[in-house]
């Protein structure tokens, strides 16, 4: 694959599969607009990619949680490249987890205070809506380009405790997805869910059980990703890809 002078902007790039995206997209010879919270680590990050001379990288501070520090890391992107041909929501996480909720303190749903769900939902479903409608106008003009959501295999399982994760999963796996290839179809803009299971970003995620018996590299994810952008993955729209060995197909008894 070679995504020279393609350029891709990937959220949630300070870590994890987002920064994953970033670097083996540069790698691949596009350009890449890092977007992330973590102002120090994305200048660090940053860096590493225009050290290794193959695709530029620019970073752009952006909680996705904020509409204006979206259009300002869009206008970043065209200001500094000229266009965008894909944008990666990776940003997300369980937000009893990423707010580091105590479980012994907030033992069940109805405890934990509800600003943590806010914020679970805020990044995880409201952070790629707003995506969305931020860079459509962009891609209208261009008539092409690509929106990569990532959902999760919770989105389709549910989750008892951490309800705000499989509330918006399940949004961006289905309903933001179908919605934005329908209005895309007009413009040239394709629109897929990436949904996997356990990923080893973490190694607890080794726990979660698959009928293949272990957790994805990250890397296996992003070459699904990098597939639906290069020439070969252009008739792929609308869709939930799950990538979970096998999860989704387990007889799982409760
Ligand atoms: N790791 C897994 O097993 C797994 C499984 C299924 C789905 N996913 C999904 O994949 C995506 C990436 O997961 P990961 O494990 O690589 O993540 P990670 O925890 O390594 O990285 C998440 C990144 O998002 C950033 N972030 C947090 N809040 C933000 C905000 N408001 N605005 C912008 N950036 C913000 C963090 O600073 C961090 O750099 C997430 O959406 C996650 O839900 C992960």
């Amino acid at each position: 694959m070679n995504f020279e002078g393609k350029i891709a902007i990937s959220t949630g790039a300070a870590s994890g599969m987002g920064l994953l995206f970033a670097q083996t997209w540069a790698e691949l010879g596009g350009n890449v607009v890092l977007c992330d919270v973590n102002e120090n680590v994305l200048k660090e990050k940053v860096e590493e990619i225009n050290a290794k001379g193959k695709g530029k990288a620019i970073g752009a501070v952006c909680d996705v949680r904020n509409y204006n520090q979206i259009c300002n890391a869009r206008d970043k992107a065209v200001e500094t490249f000229g266009r965008i041909d894909v944008v990666a929501n990776f940003a997300g996480g369980t937000a009893t987890r990423m707010r580091k909720v105590n479980r012994e303190e907030y033992p069940e749903f109805p405890d934990v205070p509800i600003d943590v769900y806010d914020w679970g939902i805020d990044v995880n479903l409201k952070g790629p809506f707003y995506f969305a409608h931020a860079v459509l106008k962009q891609m209208r003009e261009q008539k092409s380009g690509l929106i990569i959501n990532i959902g999760s295999i919770t989105g389709a399982e549910g989750d008892s405790y951490g309800m705000d994760y499989p509330t918006s999963k399940a949004g961006l796996m289905y309903g933001l997805t179908k919605s934005i290839a329908q209005y895309g179809s007009r413009h040239g803009i394709r629109c897929v869910c990436v949904s996997p299971g356990p990923v080893l970003t973490r190694a607890a995620m080794a726990n979660m059980k698959t009928l293949l018996g272990r957790a994805a590299e990250p890397q296996e994810i992003i070459d699904l990703c990098l597939f639906l952008a290069s020439d070969k993955g252009q008739f792929i729209n609308g869709e939930n890809i799950m990538i979970d060995g096998g999860r989704n197909a387990m007889n799982r008894c409760w």
